[in-house]
Protein backbone atom coordinates (compact mmCIF):
# COMPACT_ATOMS: atom_id res chain seq x y z
CA UNK A 1 0.00 0.00 0.00
CA UNK A 2 1.54 3.17 -0.76
CA UNK A 3 1.93 6.13 1.77
CA UNK A 4 0.42 8.33 -0.34
CA UNK A 5 -3.38 8.26 -0.65
CA UNK A 6 -5.03 7.56 -3.59
CA UNK A 7 -8.17 9.54 -4.50
CA UNK A 8 -10.70 7.71 -6.21
CA UNK A 9 -14.27 7.56 -7.20
CA UNK A 10 -17.39 6.30 -5.35
CA UNK A 11 -17.86 3.66 -7.97
CA UNK A 12 -14.56 2.67 -7.79
CA UNK A 13 -13.54 1.75 -4.25
CA UNK A 14 -14.67 -1.89 -4.88
CA UNK A 15 -12.29 -2.08 -7.53
CA UNK A 16 -9.88 -0.95 -5.38
CA UNK A 17 -10.32 -3.06 -2.57
CA UNK A 18 -10.33 -6.89 -1.33
CA UNK A 19 -13.18 -8.20 0.39
CA UNK A 20 -11.00 -11.36 1.54
CA UNK A 21 -8.31 -8.75 3.13
CA UNK A 22 -11.22 -7.18 5.12
CA UNK A 23 -13.11 -9.95 6.32
CA UNK A 24 -10.15 -12.12 7.65
CA UNK A 25 -8.32 -8.71 9.40
CA UNK A 26 -11.56 -7.41 10.49
CA UNK A 27 -13.50 -10.54 12.00
CA UNK A 28 -12.43 -14.43 11.22
CA UNK A 29 -9.31 -16.62 9.50
CA UNK A 30 -10.28 -17.80 5.61
CA UNK A 31 -10.10 -20.98 3.70
CA UNK A 32 -9.73 -21.75 0.72
CA UNK A 33 -12.21 -23.88 -0.67
CA UNK A 34 -12.51 -24.61 -4.54
CA UNK A 35 -12.18 -20.98 -6.09
CA UNK A 36 -14.23 -19.29 -2.96
CA UNK A 37 -12.90 -18.52 0.88
CA UNK A 38 -15.38 -19.34 3.52
CA UNK A 39 -15.21 -18.78 7.21
CA UNK A 40 -18.00 -18.51 10.15
CA UNK A 41 -20.90 -15.82 9.54
CA UNK A 42 -21.00 -12.90 11.27
CA UNK A 43 -24.78 -12.59 10.86
CA UNK A 44 -26.35 -15.15 12.87
CA UNK A 45 -25.10 -17.80 15.49
CA UNK A 46 -22.68 -19.77 13.10
CA UNK A 47 -21.02 -23.11 14.77
CA UNK A 48 -19.42 -24.24 11.28
CA UNK A 49 -18.10 -22.14 8.47
CA UNK A 50 -21.25 -20.92 6.48
CA UNK A 51 -20.05 -17.90 4.66
CA UNK A 52 -18.95 -17.59 1.59
CA UNK A 53 -17.00 -15.19 -0.09
CA UNK A 54 -15.32 -14.75 -3.38
CA UNK A 55 -12.47 -12.22 -3.98
CA UNK A 56 -13.54 -12.03 -8.10
CA UNK A 57 -16.51 -11.15 -7.62
CA UNK A 58 -16.20 -9.58 -4.65
CA UNK A 59 -19.48 -10.21 -3.08
CA UNK A 60 -20.52 -13.03 -0.18
CA UNK A 61 -23.32 -15.24 0.86
CA UNK A 62 -23.99 -16.96 3.98
CA UNK A 63 -25.36 -20.82 2.88
CA UNK A 64 -27.38 -20.62 6.68
CA UNK A 65 -29.08 -17.21 6.81
CA UNK A 66 -28.87 -16.25 3.59
CA UNK A 67 -26.99 -12.69 4.33
CA UNK A 68 -25.31 -10.98 1.14
CA UNK A 69 -23.99 -8.08 -0.62
CA UNK A 70 -20.77 -6.66 -1.25
CA UNK A 71 -17.76 -4.89 0.75
CA UNK A 72 -20.04 -2.08 1.60
CA UNK A 73 -22.99 -3.94 2.80
CA UNK A 74 -20.61 -6.52 4.59
CA UNK A 75 -19.17 -3.56 7.01
CA UNK A 76 -22.60 -1.89 7.53
CA UNK A 77 -24.05 -5.08 8.77
CA UNK A 78 -20.94 -6.33 10.99
CA UNK A 79 -20.16 -2.57 12.78
CA UNK A 80 -24.32 -1.68 12.54
CA UNK A 81 -22.93 1.76 10.58
CA UNK A 82 -24.97 3.72 7.70
CA UNK A 83 -23.61 3.31 4.22
CA UNK A 84 -21.64 6.26 4.61
CA UNK A 85 -19.89 5.19 7.60
CA UNK A 86 -18.93 1.99 6.16
CA UNK A 87 -17.87 3.75 3.01
CA UNK A 88 -15.34 5.96 5.26
CA UNK A 89 -14.40 2.59 7.36
CA UNK A 90 -13.24 0.84 4.00
CA UNK A 91 -10.91 4.14 2.98
CA UNK A 92 -9.31 4.35 6.46
CA UNK A 93 -8.59 0.48 6.80
CA UNK A 94 -7.61 0.50 2.75
CA UNK A 95 -5.78 3.82 3.17
CA UNK A 96 -7.25 5.38 0.43
CA UNK A 97 -8.95 8.73 -0.77
CA UNK A 98 -12.47 9.37 -2.20
CA UNK A 99 -13.79 12.02 -4.01
CA UNK A 100 -16.77 13.25 -1.31
CA UNK A 101 -19.48 13.68 -2.84
CA UNK A 102 -21.94 15.83 -0.58
CA UNK A 103 -24.59 13.53 -1.56
CA UNK A 104 -23.53 10.28 0.21
CA UNK A 105 -23.61 11.35 3.03
CA UNK A 106 -27.19 12.50 2.96
CA UNK A 107 -28.15 8.47 3.99
CA UNK A 108 -28.43 6.90 7.21
CA UNK A 109 -25.97 9.04 9.09
CA UNK A 110 -28.94 11.75 9.77
CA UNK A 111 -31.73 9.46 10.31
CA UNK A 112 -29.51 7.42 13.32
CA UNK A 113 -28.87 10.90 14.94
CA UNK A 114 -32.23 11.58 14.56
CA UNK A 115 -33.41 8.14 16.64
CA UNK A 116 -31.02 8.64 19.42
CA UNK A 117 -32.25 12.34 19.62
CA UNK A 118 -35.39 11.10 20.06
CA UNK A 119 -34.23 8.71 22.46
CA UNK A 120 -32.70 11.07 24.62
CA UNK A 121 -36.03 12.88 24.76
CA UNK A 122 -38.03 9.92 25.60
CA UNK A 123 -35.84 8.63 27.96
CA UNK A 124 -35.43 12.21 29.76
CA UNK A 125 -39.59 12.14 30.09
CA UNK A 126 -39.88 8.91 31.45
CA UNK A 127 -37.02 9.73 34.07
CA UNK A 128 -39.00 13.36 35.27
CA UNK A 129 -42.24 10.59 35.89
CA UNK A 130 -40.01 8.67 38.10
CA UNK A 131 -38.36 11.44 39.63
CA UNK A 132 -40.58 13.69 40.12
CA UNK A 133 -43.98 11.77 39.32
CA UNK A 134 -47.07 11.58 41.84
CA UNK A 135 -48.13 8.00 41.11
CA UNK A 136 -44.48 6.59 41.47
CA UNK A 137 -43.90 5.54 45.07
CA UNK A 138 -44.45 1.72 43.89
CA UNK A 139 -41.18 2.34 41.31
CA UNK A 140 -39.09 4.11 43.86
CA UNK A 141 -39.74 1.47 46.33
CA UNK A 142 -38.93 -1.37 44.10
CA UNK A 143 -35.49 0.43 43.26
CA UNK A 144 -35.21 1.13 46.99
CA UNK A 145 -35.70 -2.21 47.20
CA UNK A 146 -32.86 -3.38 44.51
CA UNK A 147 -30.20 -1.42 46.54
CA UNK A 148 -30.86 1.73 43.92
CA UNK A 149 -31.06 5.41 46.09
CA UNK A 150 -32.32 8.73 43.42
CA UNK A 151 -28.75 9.17 43.17
CA UNK A 152 -28.34 6.03 41.08
CA UNK A 153 -31.92 6.90 39.39
CA UNK A 154 -30.34 9.96 37.77
CA UNK A 155 -26.91 9.06 36.87
CA UNK A 156 -28.46 6.35 35.07
CA UNK A 157 -31.44 8.19 33.75
CA UNK A 158 -33.98 5.23 35.18
CA UNK A 159 -37.60 6.23 34.56
CA UNK A 160 -41.00 5.42 34.76
CA UNK A 161 -43.42 4.90 31.99
CA UNK A 162 -46.98 5.49 33.81
CA UNK A 163 -50.08 3.43 33.54
CA UNK A 164 -51.40 4.61 30.47
CA UNK A 165 -52.30 3.92 26.73
CA UNK A 166 -51.48 7.25 25.90
CA UNK A 167 -48.82 9.43 27.65
CA UNK A 168 -46.26 8.84 25.61
CA UNK A 169 -48.32 9.45 22.31
CA UNK A 170 -49.66 12.85 23.48
CA UNK A 171 -45.95 14.07 24.71
CA UNK A 172 -44.86 13.14 21.28
CA UNK A 173 -47.55 14.94 19.46
CA UNK A 174 -47.28 18.40 21.63
CA UNK A 175 -43.63 18.37 21.38
CA UNK A 176 -44.20 17.45 17.44
CA UNK A 177 -41.80 14.43 17.36
CA UNK A 178 -41.41 11.70 14.94
CA UNK A 179 -44.30 9.70 15.60
CA UNK A 180 -42.66 7.03 12.63
CA UNK A 181 -39.65 6.92 13.93
CA UNK A 182 -40.92 5.91 17.60
CA UNK A 183 -43.05 3.49 16.31
CA UNK A 184 -40.39 2.08 14.07
CA UNK A 185 -38.36 1.70 17.20
CA UNK A 186 -41.36 0.21 19.14
CA UNK A 187 -42.20 3.07 21.52
CA UNK A 188 -45.32 3.19 20.26
CA UNK A 189 -47.97 0.94 18.07
CA UNK A 190 -50.29 1.20 16.02
CA UNK A 191 -54.16 -0.01 16.90
CA UNK A 192 -55.07 -2.93 14.47
CA UNK A 193 -58.52 -1.16 14.25
CA UNK A 194 -58.28 2.85 13.97
CA UNK A 195 -54.34 3.15 13.18
CA UNK A 196 -53.93 5.24 16.31
CA UNK A 197 -51.11 4.91 18.49
CA UNK A 198 -50.66 3.61 21.64
CA UNK A 199 -47.82 3.58 24.37
CA UNK A 200 -45.45 -0.07 24.26
CA UNK A 201 -44.33 0.81 27.80
CA UNK A 202 -47.09 0.95 30.47
CA UNK A 203 -46.80 0.81 33.78
CA UNK A 204 -43.20 -0.15 33.47
CA UNK A 205 -39.81 1.03 35.13
CA UNK A 206 -37.71 2.13 32.10
CA UNK A 207 -33.69 1.32 31.91
CA UNK A 208 -31.87 2.89 28.55
CA UNK A 209 -29.82 0.79 26.50
CA UNK A 210 -26.79 2.32 25.68
CA UNK A 211 -24.23 1.79 22.58
CA UNK A 212 -20.58 1.39 23.11
CA UNK A 213 -20.28 5.40 22.71
CA UNK A 214 -22.57 5.88 25.26
CA UNK A 215 -25.66 6.67 22.89
CA UNK A 216 -29.29 5.82 23.70
CA UNK A 217 -30.25 2.94 21.20
CA UNK A 218 -33.42 1.18 22.91
CA UNK A 219 -35.06 0.89 26.26
CA UNK A 220 -35.97 -1.79 28.81
CA UNK A 221 -38.72 -1.42 30.66
CA UNK A 222 -39.55 -3.80 34.29
CA UNK A 223 -43.31 -4.52 35.21
CA UNK A 224 -44.06 -3.50 38.14
CA UNK A 225 -47.17 -5.31 38.51
CA UNK A 226 -46.24 -9.24 38.06
CA UNK A 227 -46.92 -8.52 34.34
CA UNK A 228 -45.21 -11.41 32.29
CA UNK A 229 -42.74 -10.92 30.75
CA UNK A 230 -40.93 -9.65 33.54
CA UNK A 231 -38.78 -7.11 31.17
CA UNK A 232 -39.80 -5.80 27.70
CA UNK A 233 -37.29 -4.49 25.22
CA UNK A 234 -38.22 -1.81 22.59
CA UNK A 235 -37.94 -3.25 19.05
CA UNK A 236 -35.08 -4.13 16.92
CA UNK A 237 -34.06 -1.24 15.15
CA UNK A 238 -31.52 0.30 12.33
CA UNK A 239 -29.84 1.55 16.06
CA UNK A 240 -30.78 -1.47 17.80
CA UNK A 241 -29.62 -5.17 17.64
CA UNK A 242 -29.92 -7.29 20.33
CA UNK A 243 -27.71 -10.09 18.93
CA UNK A 244 -24.86 -7.67 19.35
CA UNK A 245 -25.36 -4.50 21.82
CA UNK A 246 -24.25 -5.35 25.37
CA UNK A 247 -25.98 -3.69 28.14
CA UNK A 248 -23.28 -1.68 30.15
CA UNK A 249 -20.52 -1.13 27.20
CA UNK A 250 -20.87 2.38 27.67
CA UNK A 251 -19.46 2.25 31.07
CA UNK A 252 -16.20 1.07 29.75
CA UNK A 253 -14.92 4.40 28.65
CA UNK A 254 -14.48 5.22 32.35
CA UNK A 255 -11.97 2.98 32.04
CA UNK A 256 -10.03 5.53 29.60
CA UNK A 257 -8.56 2.71 27.19
CA UNK A 258 -6.95 0.53 29.94
CA UNK A 259 -7.85 -2.83 28.75
CA UNK A 260 -9.17 -4.64 31.79
CA UNK A 261 -8.39 -8.05 32.95
CA UNK A 262 -11.44 -9.15 32.64
CA UNK A 263 -15.18 -8.34 31.06
CA UNK A 264 -17.45 -9.18 33.52
CA UNK A 265 -20.46 -10.77 32.03
CA UNK A 266 -23.83 -10.87 34.29
CA UNK A 267 -27.11 -11.69 33.75
CA UNK A 268 -29.32 -8.51 34.53
CA UNK A 269 -29.76 -4.86 34.01
CA UNK A 270 -30.02 -4.38 38.02
CA UNK A 271 -26.34 -6.34 37.89
CA UNK A 272 -24.46 -4.42 35.89
CA UNK A 273 -25.90 -0.86 37.82
CA UNK A 274 -25.03 -2.28 41.28
CA UNK A 275 -21.67 -3.13 40.11
CA UNK A 276 -21.05 0.10 38.22
CA UNK A 277 -22.34 1.27 41.70
CA UNK A 278 -19.03 0.03 43.65
CA UNK A 279 -16.99 1.28 40.86
CA UNK A 280 -16.82 -2.50 38.88
CA UNK A 281 -17.05 -0.85 35.44
CA UNK A 282 -15.57 -3.44 33.14
CA UNK A 283 -19.54 -5.45 33.31
CA UNK A 284 -22.06 -5.91 30.62
CA UNK A 285 -25.03 -8.23 30.35
CA UNK A 286 -26.33 -9.76 27.33
CA UNK A 287 -30.00 -8.81 27.38
CA UNK A 288 -31.89 -11.52 28.09
CA UNK A 289 -30.62 -14.12 24.94
CA UNK A 290 -27.94 -16.10 24.62
CA UNK A 291 -24.26 -14.86 23.51
CA UNK A 292 -23.91 -14.53 20.21
CA UNK A 293 -20.53 -14.26 18.05
CA UNK A 294 -21.56 -10.57 17.55
CA UNK A 295 -21.53 -10.64 21.26
CA UNK A 296 -18.14 -12.21 21.53
CA UNK A 297 -16.86 -10.28 18.59
CA UNK A 298 -18.15 -7.04 20.78
CA UNK A 299 -16.36 -8.25 23.63
CA UNK A 300 -13.07 -9.05 22.19
CA UNK A 301 -12.66 -5.59 21.58
CA UNK A 302 -12.95 -5.07 25.36
CA UNK A 303 -11.06 -7.69 26.65
CA UNK A 304 -9.77 -11.16 25.74
CA UNK A 305 -10.43 -12.91 29.10
CA UNK A 306 -14.40 -13.23 30.67
CA UNK A 307 -16.13 -13.79 33.71
CA UNK A 308 -19.15 -15.23 33.83
CA UNK A 309 -21.23 -14.25 36.40
CA UNK A 310 -24.82 -16.26 36.07
CA UNK A 311 -27.27 -17.70 38.59
CA UNK A 312 -26.65 -20.76 39.91
CA UNK A 313 -29.58 -22.39 38.92
CA UNK A 314 -29.96 -25.27 36.01
CA UNK A 315 -30.96 -22.33 33.42
CA UNK A 316 -28.02 -19.96 34.25
CA UNK A 317 -25.40 -23.12 34.38
CA UNK A 318 -26.84 -23.64 31.13
CA UNK A 319 -26.55 -20.42 29.72
CA UNK A 320 -22.87 -20.29 30.99
CA UNK A 321 -21.75 -23.95 28.93
CA UNK A 322 -23.69 -22.37 26.23
CA UNK A 323 -21.34 -19.18 25.51
CA UNK A 324 -18.46 -21.78 25.70
CA UNK A 325 -18.95 -21.55 22.05
CA UNK A 326 -19.14 -17.97 20.86
CA UNK A 327 -16.90 -17.11 23.45
CA UNK A 328 -13.88 -19.94 22.67
CA UNK A 329 -14.55 -19.59 19.29
CA UNK A 330 -13.44 -16.17 19.11
CA UNK A 331 -10.61 -16.47 20.99
CA UNK A 332 -12.23 -15.27 24.09
CA UNK A 333 -10.90 -17.13 27.16
CA UNK A 334 -13.54 -17.90 29.70
CA UNK A 335 -13.87 -17.58 33.22
CA UNK A 336 -16.99 -18.57 35.65
CA UNK A 337 -17.87 -17.24 39.58
CA UNK A 338 -20.75 -19.12 41.28
CA UNK A 339 -22.61 -17.23 43.55
CA UNK A 340 -23.69 -18.82 46.97
CA UNK A 341 -27.26 -19.62 47.51
CA UNK A 342 -28.28 -18.30 44.54
CA UNK A 343 -27.96 -14.53 45.03
CA UNK A 344 -27.87 -12.24 41.93
CA UNK A 345 -24.69 -9.91 41.64
CA UNK A 346 -26.71 -7.32 42.87
CA UNK A 347 -28.68 -9.21 45.69
CA UNK A 348 -25.29 -9.97 46.97
CA UNK A 349 -23.80 -6.49 47.15
CA UNK A 350 -26.62 -5.40 48.30
CA UNK A 351 -26.81 -7.54 51.43
CA UNK A 352 -22.92 -8.30 52.22
CA UNK A 353 -21.05 -4.92 50.62
CA UNK A 354 -18.65 -4.26 48.05
CA UNK A 355 -15.85 -5.98 50.28
CA UNK A 356 -17.33 -9.47 50.37
CA UNK A 357 -18.16 -8.81 46.49
CA UNK A 358 -14.64 -8.00 45.73
CA UNK A 359 -13.57 -11.25 47.90
CA UNK A 360 -15.37 -13.71 46.21
CA UNK A 361 -14.58 -12.22 42.37
CA UNK A 362 -10.82 -13.99 43.43
CA UNK A 363 -13.05 -17.46 43.45
CA UNK A 364 -13.16 -17.24 39.55
CA UNK A 365 -12.54 -21.19 38.25
CA UNK A 366 -12.01 -22.09 34.55
CA UNK A 367 -14.66 -22.89 32.77
CA UNK A 368 -14.02 -26.18 31.81
CA UNK A 369 -13.33 -27.02 35.28
CA UNK A 370 -16.77 -26.13 36.17
CA UNK A 371 -18.22 -28.15 32.88
CA UNK A 372 -16.39 -31.35 33.76
CA UNK A 373 -17.61 -31.06 37.75
CA UNK A 374 -21.02 -30.47 35.96
CA UNK A 375 -20.52 -33.32 33.61
CA UNK A 376 -19.45 -35.93 36.59
CA UNK A 377 -23.11 -35.08 38.31
CA UNK A 378 -24.67 -35.64 34.80
CA UNK A 379 -22.62 -38.59 34.61
CA UNK A 380 -22.88 -40.23 38.46
CA UNK A 381 -26.46 -39.10 38.86
CA UNK A 382 -28.16 -38.23 36.27
CA UNK A 383 -27.25 -41.77 34.77
CA UNK A 384 -26.34 -40.00 31.36
CA UNK A 385 -23.97 -42.37 29.30
CA UNK A 386 -20.69 -41.94 29.42
CA UNK A 387 -20.16 -41.81 25.85
CA UNK A 388 -22.34 -39.08 25.20
CA UNK A 389 -20.52 -37.75 28.35
CA UNK A 390 -17.31 -37.36 26.11
CA UNK A 391 -18.60 -36.49 23.06
CA UNK A 392 -20.35 -33.38 24.82
CA UNK A 393 -16.96 -32.84 26.69
CA UNK A 394 -15.45 -32.78 22.57
CA UNK A 395 -17.81 -30.64 21.54
CA UNK A 396 -16.78 -28.19 23.49
CA UNK A 397 -13.16 -28.95 24.12
CA UNK A 398 -13.00 -28.35 20.03
CA UNK A 399 -13.51 -24.32 20.30
CA UNK A 400 -10.05 -24.53 22.49
CA UNK A 401 -6.97 -23.17 20.11
CA UNK A 402 -4.73 -23.40 22.90
CA UNK A 403 -2.57 -26.78 22.73
CA UNK A 404 -1.31 -26.36 25.92
CA UNK A 405 -4.76 -25.36 27.91
CA UNK A 406 -6.33 -28.43 25.56
CA UNK A 407 -3.93 -30.61 27.03
CA UNK A 408 -4.51 -29.91 30.79
CA UNK A 409 -8.47 -29.86 30.02
CA UNK A 410 -7.84 -32.68 28.66
CA UNK A 411 -5.87 -34.33 31.56
CA UNK A 412 -8.37 -33.14 34.07
CA UNK A 413 -11.26 -34.48 31.99
CA UNK A 414 -9.51 -38.08 31.76
CA UNK A 415 -8.70 -38.54 35.33
CA UNK A 416 -12.24 -37.38 36.43
CA UNK A 417 -13.45 -39.93 34.28
CA UNK A 418 -10.37 -42.91 34.36
CA UNK A 419 -10.80 -42.87 31.00
CA UNK A 420 -7.88 -43.76 28.42
CA UNK A 421 -6.19 -39.99 27.25
CA UNK A 422 -5.12 -41.25 23.83
CA UNK A 423 -8.88 -42.88 23.11
CA UNK A 424 -10.26 -39.33 24.55
CA UNK A 425 -7.42 -37.61 21.89
CA UNK A 426 -7.89 -39.98 18.88
CA UNK A 427 -11.61 -39.32 18.81
CA UNK A 428 -11.00 -35.50 19.16
CA UNK A 429 -8.70 -35.51 16.08
CA UNK A 430 -11.85 -37.69 14.41
CA UNK A 431 -13.64 -35.16 15.10
CA UNK A 432 -11.13 -31.87 13.72
CA UNK A 433 -10.88 -33.62 10.55
CA UNK A 434 -13.23 -33.77 7.57
CA UNK A 435 -15.69 -31.45 6.54
CA UNK A 436 -19.07 -32.37 8.12
CA UNK A 437 -19.98 -30.79 11.56
CA UNK A 438 -19.38 -31.94 14.69
CA UNK A 439 -22.84 -32.62 15.16
CA UNK A 440 -23.38 -34.58 12.04
CA UNK A 441 -20.24 -36.87 13.03
CA UNK A 442 -21.47 -37.34 16.61
CA UNK A 443 -24.39 -38.31 15.15
CA UNK A 444 -22.72 -40.72 13.00
CA UNK A 445 -20.55 -42.40 15.45
CA UNK A 446 -22.32 -45.45 16.11
CA UNK A 447 -21.22 -48.34 17.28
CA UNK A 448 -23.39 -51.28 19.00
CA UNK A 449 -23.04 -52.11 22.28
CA UNK A 450 -22.56 -55.80 23.33
CA UNK A 451 -26.01 -55.49 24.08
CA UNK A 452 -27.22 -53.57 21.04
CA UNK A 453 -26.03 -56.91 18.90
CA UNK A 454 -27.77 -59.49 21.27
CA UNK A 455 -30.67 -57.45 20.65
CA UNK A 456 -29.79 -57.29 16.47
CA UNK A 457 -29.22 -60.83 16.17
CA UNK A 458 -31.81 -61.81 18.56
CA UNK A 459 -34.58 -59.61 15.98
CA UNK A 460 -33.14 -60.54 13.02
CA UNK A 461 -33.59 -64.33 13.30
CA UNK A 462 -37.08 -64.69 13.41
CA UNK A 463 -37.11 -68.84 13.10
CA UNK A 464 -34.64 -69.01 16.15
CA UNK A 465 -36.50 -67.06 18.85
CA UNK A 466 -37.06 -67.97 22.31
CA UNK A 467 -38.85 -66.55 25.40
CA UNK A 468 -35.77 -67.66 27.76
CA UNK A 469 -33.35 -65.91 25.20
CA UNK A 470 -34.85 -62.73 25.31
CA UNK A 471 -34.99 -62.79 29.36
CA UNK A 472 -31.63 -63.03 29.36
CA UNK A 473 -31.18 -60.17 27.09
CA UNK A 474 -33.76 -58.07 29.12
CA UNK A 475 -31.81 -58.92 32.59
CA UNK A 476 -28.97 -56.87 31.47
CA UNK A 477 -30.37 -54.21 28.82
CA UNK A 478 -30.99 -50.53 29.84
CA UNK A 479 -34.04 -49.03 29.31
CA UNK A 480 -34.20 -47.72 25.90
CA UNK A 481 -33.20 -51.42 24.92
CA UNK A 482 -36.30 -52.91 27.53
CA UNK A 483 -38.71 -50.83 26.37
CA UNK A 484 -38.14 -52.19 22.65
CA UNK A 485 -38.29 -55.79 24.49
CA UNK A 486 -41.35 -55.10 26.18
CA UNK A 487 -43.00 -55.07 22.33
CA UNK A 488 -41.65 -58.04 21.59
CA UNK A 489 -42.71 -60.20 24.10
CA UNK A 490 -45.92 -59.89 23.73
CA UNK A 491 -45.75 -61.31 20.07
CA UNK A 492 -42.45 -63.39 19.50
CA UNK A 493 -43.20 -63.81 15.88
CA UNK A 494 -43.05 -59.63 15.20
CA UNK A 495 -40.93 -58.63 12.02
CA UNK A 496 -38.80 -56.09 12.68
CA UNK A 497 -40.40 -53.78 10.36
CA UNK A 498 -43.26 -53.94 12.61
CA UNK A 499 -41.49 -53.32 15.65
CA UNK A 500 -40.18 -50.28 14.36
CA UNK A 501 -43.99 -48.88 13.93
CA UNK A 502 -44.77 -49.80 17.55
CA UNK A 503 -42.58 -47.79 18.63
CA UNK A 504 -42.08 -43.84 20.24
CA UNK A 505 -40.16 -41.58 17.69
CA UNK A 506 -37.35 -41.69 19.82
CA UNK A 507 -36.77 -45.58 20.64
CA UNK A 508 -38.01 -46.07 16.88
CA UNK A 509 -34.70 -44.09 15.76
CA UNK A 510 -32.70 -45.53 17.68
CA UNK A 511 -34.19 -49.17 17.14
CA UNK A 512 -33.86 -48.45 13.36
CA UNK A 513 -29.62 -47.61 14.31
CA UNK A 514 -29.45 -50.91 15.73
CA UNK A 515 -30.76 -52.60 12.75
CA UNK A 516 -28.74 -50.36 10.17
CA UNK A 517 -25.80 -50.69 11.73
CA UNK A 518 -24.00 -53.89 10.34
CA UNK A 519 -21.64 -56.19 12.53
CA UNK A 520 -19.43 -58.95 11.86
CA UNK A 521 -22.08 -62.15 12.55
CA UNK A 522 -23.47 -64.33 10.73
CA UNK A 523 -27.10 -66.05 11.26
CA UNK A 524 -26.12 -69.21 12.63
CA UNK A 525 -25.06 -69.84 15.97
CA UNK A 526 -27.27 -67.07 17.27
CA UNK A 527 -28.01 -68.32 20.55
CA UNK A 528 -24.25 -68.21 21.22
CA UNK A 529 -23.47 -65.03 20.44
CA UNK A 530 -26.75 -63.40 22.39
CA UNK A 531 -25.32 -65.35 25.09
CA UNK A 532 -21.64 -64.31 25.02
CA UNK A 533 -23.13 -60.53 24.22
CA UNK A 534 -25.27 -61.15 27.35
CA UNK A 535 -22.20 -62.28 29.45
CA UNK A 536 -19.95 -59.02 27.97
CA UNK A 537 -22.79 -56.81 29.12
CA UNK A 538 -22.86 -58.03 32.23
CA UNK A 539 -19.31 -57.57 33.09
CA UNK A 540 -19.29 -53.85 31.21
CA UNK A 541 -22.44 -53.27 33.56
CA UNK A 542 -20.18 -53.73 36.58
CA UNK A 543 -17.31 -51.97 35.81
CA UNK A 544 -19.50 -48.91 34.84
CA UNK A 545 -20.30 -49.52 38.53
CA UNK A 546 -17.23 -50.02 39.72
CA UNK A 547 -15.74 -46.71 37.54
CA UNK A 548 -18.50 -44.87 39.19
CA UNK A 549 -17.95 -45.98 42.83
CA UNK A 550 -14.00 -45.32 42.51
CA UNK A 551 -15.07 -41.49 40.92
CA UNK A 552 -17.09 -40.86 44.28
CA UNK A 553 -14.25 -42.38 46.74
CA UNK A 554 -11.65 -40.06 45.20
CA UNK A 555 -13.87 -37.55 45.69
CA UNK A 556 -13.15 -38.44 49.89
CA UNK A 557 -13.86 -34.92 51.08
CA UNK A 558 -17.36 -35.11 50.64
CA UNK A 559 -17.40 -38.64 52.32
CA UNK A 560 -18.08 -39.81 55.61
CA UNK A 561 -16.32 -42.70 57.07
CA UNK A 562 -19.87 -44.51 56.91
CA UNK A 563 -20.35 -43.86 53.15
CA UNK A 564 -16.95 -44.73 52.77
CA UNK A 565 -16.90 -48.01 53.97
CA UNK A 566 -20.12 -48.76 52.23
CA UNK A 567 -18.82 -47.72 48.71
CA UNK A 568 -15.82 -49.79 49.58
CA UNK A 569 -18.00 -53.27 50.59
CA UNK A 570 -19.67 -52.70 47.40
CA UNK A 571 -16.56 -52.54 45.31
CA UNK A 572 -15.78 -55.79 46.76
CA UNK A 573 -18.91 -57.30 45.86
CA UNK A 574 -18.45 -56.18 41.92
CA UNK A 575 -15.29 -57.64 42.22
CA UNK A 576 -16.63 -60.88 43.74
CA UNK A 577 -18.76 -61.17 40.72
CA UNK A 578 -16.78 -60.54 38.19
CA UNK A 579 -14.50 -63.53 39.36
CA UNK A 580 -18.11 -65.38 39.05
CA UNK A 581 -18.73 -64.21 35.64
CA UNK A 582 -15.24 -65.05 34.39
CA UNK A 583 -14.79 -68.19 35.64
P1 LIG B 1 -33.82 -11.76 36.49
O1 LIG B 1 -35.11 -12.48 36.56
O2 LIG B 1 -32.69 -12.26 37.31
O3 LIG B 1 -34.14 -10.24 36.82
O4 LIG B 1 -33.42 -11.73 34.96
P2 LIG B 1 -33.25 -9.18 37.59
O5 LIG B 1 -32.37 -8.49 36.61
O6 LIG B 1 -32.60 -9.79 38.77
O7 LIG B 1 -34.26 -8.08 38.03
P3 LIG B 1 -35.42 -8.07 39.10
O8 LIG B 1 -34.81 -7.79 40.40
O9 LIG B 1 -36.18 -9.34 39.10
O10 LIG B 1 -36.23 -6.94 38.60
C1 LIG B 1 -32.11 -11.42 34.55
C2 LIG B 1 -32.13 -10.74 33.21
O11 LIG B 1 -32.74 -11.54 32.22
C3 LIG B 1 -33.43 -10.74 31.28
C4 LIG B 1 -33.20 -9.31 31.70
O12 LIG B 1 -32.07 -8.83 31.01
C5 LIG B 1 -32.92 -9.44 33.18
O13 LIG B 1 -32.19 -8.36 33.70
N1 LIG B 1 -34.88 -11.04 31.27
C6 LIG B 1 -35.50 -11.56 32.36
C7 LIG B 1 -35.62 -10.71 30.15
O14 LIG B 1 -35.08 -10.22 29.15
N2 LIG B 1 -36.98 -10.94 30.16
C8 LIG B 1 -37.61 -11.46 31.24
O15 LIG B 1 -38.84 -11.63 31.20
C9 LIG B 1 -36.85 -11.80 32.36
MN1 LIG C 1 -31.38 -11.58 38.77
Amino acid sequence: MSSEKEYIALEDILSKTSITKYIETNWSPLRKVGSNFITLCPFHDDKKPSLSISEEKGLYHCFSCKAGGNLITFVKEFKNVSSGEAIKDICDFFDIKIELKELFIKDNTKKISQLIKLNSIIAKLYNKVLIEGKSSQKAIQYLKDRGFTRKDIIDNEIGLAPESWDFLVKFIDQRNLNLGHSEEMGLIKKKEKNHSYFDFFRNRIIFPIKNRQGNIIAFAGRSLNNEEPKYLNSKESQIFSKRKILYGSNKFSLLKGKKPKFVYIVEGYTDVLMMNKIGINNVVASMGTSLTNEHANEIRKLSDRVVLIFDSDEAGLNASFKSIEPLFGNGIDVYKLSLPDSFDPCDFIKINGKSAFVNILKNVEPIMDSYIEYLKIQYLEKNKALNSIINEFLSKLIYISDVFKKDIIINNFCSTFSVSKTEVEKKLNSLNSGSSSIDEKIKTDFHLSPIEIALKVFVENIKSRDANLLKEIEEVAKPEIIKIIDIIKKDLNLEPAKILTMLDDESSKYFSNILFTSTEFNNELSANIIKECVVKTRLDNLKEIKRKINMKLSNAKGLSPDDEKALLSELNNIIKEEKKIKS
